[in-house]
């Protein structure tokens, strides 16, 4: 059985590790992992694959940044010979950037069936490129492995028939569970001052914002930052900025809304991005994260620590109905009452949504192992 998945870019990585792990139990199986290199920075790729302890990729396409559409025909022209040389049975996919939709639609072109894993999730809005990505890959994939129900809702709105759709749970929390206690280790509180070895954390806020829509336009970019500064007067608000995001706040003359202080007693304090550890143990003591990333809420979910998310809409409604999100969009009124509300009361109840629990990796597996067993 030969497997081959492609990965590109940050949010990959955490989707792809746990599958990469199960695929390795079969001595049946023969997996090549592919990287676009969308995302190249040792920050945003390097430092995730030693931290899930992922084999460095058989394959990289070192396509780097671009347009959409030439990252998308890069990745389509540098991914073809490698198909065409190694013929896997099927191609697996993760999540919704770029990458994903390029790597899939190269497969299919060569009758190679693909497997997404992460389908159906829909933000009903076509301005994000990742919904476009979303609806174009599941629309030519064989297997579609889906996160929550909403998803199978929709790609039966959407026609698909059912006997392609599994409902199988989230492999990113797949990782989270398998790395939480690592985290914990991670000396990142420490590093930033908020906990003195072995004491307790000071609170703190997390912020992370890289989608074109809001940090790619000055009036967004610049009225989200003061909002937030507001609130940082409070308490300190670290903010792992995004290479798109801190290109702008340079651009945009935002960098005044970060602080230079020393101590982190409050402000808006910025930090490289950080790894896949770092993150999480940093996550997981907060007080509230304010995101614009779909990962991030469905992290917060399990963790149970409030979440705001800074857009109109959310692909992942059960962090909504069962975690801690809430989709406050970009006015400063309800970004800073529904912060001051979570600031003022107890940690808000939560419930892990239906199969978050750690083996969504080894339900895709199965699946795929049974589907390509009954077509040899
Ligand atoms: C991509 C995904 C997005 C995902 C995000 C996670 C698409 C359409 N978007 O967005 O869905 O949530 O990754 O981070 O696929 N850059 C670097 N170093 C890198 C990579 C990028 O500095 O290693 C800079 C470049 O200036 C580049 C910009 O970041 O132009 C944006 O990178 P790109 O891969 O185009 O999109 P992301 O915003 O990262």
């Amino acid at each position: 059985m030969r497997l081959l998945s492609v990965v590109g870019a940050r949010p990959n990585f955490m989707k792809i590790a746990p599958i990469v792990a199960e695929l390795g139990k079969y001595s049946e199986i023969e997996h090549r992992l592919v990287h676009s290199g969308q995302h190249y920075d040792e920050l945003l790729s390097g430092n995730f694959f030693s931290d899930l302890e992922l084999p460095a990729p058989d394959v990289n396409l070192e396509i780097g940044s671009g347009s959409h559409a030439a990252q998308t025909a890069e990745v389509m022209k540098r991914l073809e010979p490698i198909l065409l040389e190694c013929r896997p049975d099927m191609i697996i996919v993760v999540g919704d950037v770029n990458s994903t939709l390029a790597a899939a639609l190269t497969a299919v072109k060569l009758e190679i069936p693909v497997a997404h894993v992460e389908a159906g999730l829909r933000s009903f809005d076509m301005t994000m490129p990742e919904e476009i990505n979303r609806k174009l890959t599941d629309a030519i994939s064989t297997l579609l492995f889906v996160t929550e129900q909403s998803g199978v809702d929709n790609l039966k709105n959407e026609g698909i028939s059912a006997n392609k759709i599994y409902l199988v749970g989230n492999v990113m929390i797949d990782s989270l569970r398998r790395h939480r206690e690592l985290a914990e280790r991670s000396p990142i509180l420490e590093r930033l001052e908020i906990r003195q070895s072995g004491g307790a954390c000071r609170p703190y806020g997390v912020l992370t914002l890289h989608r074109p829509s809001n940090a790619d336009r000055r009036d967004v970019l610049r009225r989200i930052l003061e909002t937030v500064q507001i609130l940082a007067a409070d308490l300190p608000i670290f903010f792992p900025v995004h290479p798109r995001t801190r290109k702008n706040i340079d651009l945009f003359g935002c960098a005044s809304y970060l602080t230079n202080a020393r101590s982190y007693r409050d402000g808006i304090v910025a930090l490289d991005p950080l790894g896949y550890l770092d993150f999480l143990c940093l996550m997981q003591h907060a007080r509230l994260v304010l995101t614009d990333s779909g990962g991030i809420q469905e992290e917060t979910t399990v963790l149970g620590v409030p979440c705001l998310t800074l857009r109109e809409n959310t692909e992942r409604p059960a962090t909504v109905e069962y975690g801690t999100n809430q989709i406050v969009g970009l006015n400063p009124d309800r970004i800073l009452s529904a912060a001051r509300s979570i600031l003022q009361g107890p940690r808000p109840a939560y419930r892990c949504p239906e199969l978050w629990d750690g083996n969504a990796a080894e339900r895709i597996v199965n699946v795929i192992r049974k589907h390509l067993a009954q077509r040899a």
